[in-house]
């Protein structure tokens, strides 16, 4: 038996305004686009910024429904939208800002299990990683260069060839 240690580095900023310029722009675009949610069930609002290897913005917001599960989270709303939009055009970066209106998200919020999934099949199709950016409504933002980080061991479609 062996064992393998998998292990990532956190980037920890302590505000935005710390991450270069351009993630910076991507964070603010995502704290923006956050207060278009629809989240009347959950009061929990997040946005999603998709920054595109041709300079490309992307914007995404949770959308719920009455019949809960029929609802998108923010990112998936974003990423798919991207695909949509520029099929083939590589992602360089996503920023993630969420927020409630119960309680204050002052830690950084990180993709859910499904969001993480739907994202490694972007990267699995391009030659560079991706970029995650994560934060709350304020306060620290968490950053992974690539989003294996967050989840090893990812199924992909070298399973189905
Ligand atoms: N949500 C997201 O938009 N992204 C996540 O990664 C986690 C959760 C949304 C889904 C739902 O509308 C609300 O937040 C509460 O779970």
């Amino acid at each position: 038996m062996q064992k393998q240690k998998i292990s990532f580095d956190l980037s920890i900023y302590d505000s935005p305004q710390e991450l270069p310029g351009e993630y910076e722009k991507l964070m603010s675009v995502a704290q923006k686009c956050r207060q278009q949610a629809y989240a009347p069930y959950s009061n929990f609002q997040v946005g999603a910024a998709v920054l595109m290897e041709n300079g490309e913005i992307v914007i995404g917001n949770n959308q719920e429904n009455a019949s809960f599960p029929s609802g998108l989270c923010a990112e998936r709303v974003a990423i798919f939208q991207a695909g949509a939009r520029f099929p083939g055009v590589p992602v360089k970066a996503i920023a993630i800002s969420a927020a409630s209106g119960i309680t204050k998200v002052s830690k950084p919020a990180a993709p859910c299990g499904n969001c993480r999934q739907a994202i490694a099949e972007y990267e699995q199709k391009q030659p560079e990683p991706i970029k995650i950016f994560m934060m709350g409504e304020s306060g620290q933002v968490f950053a992974v260069s690539s989003l294996t980080d967050l989840l090893p061991l990812a199924f992909g479609n070298a399973y189905l060839k």
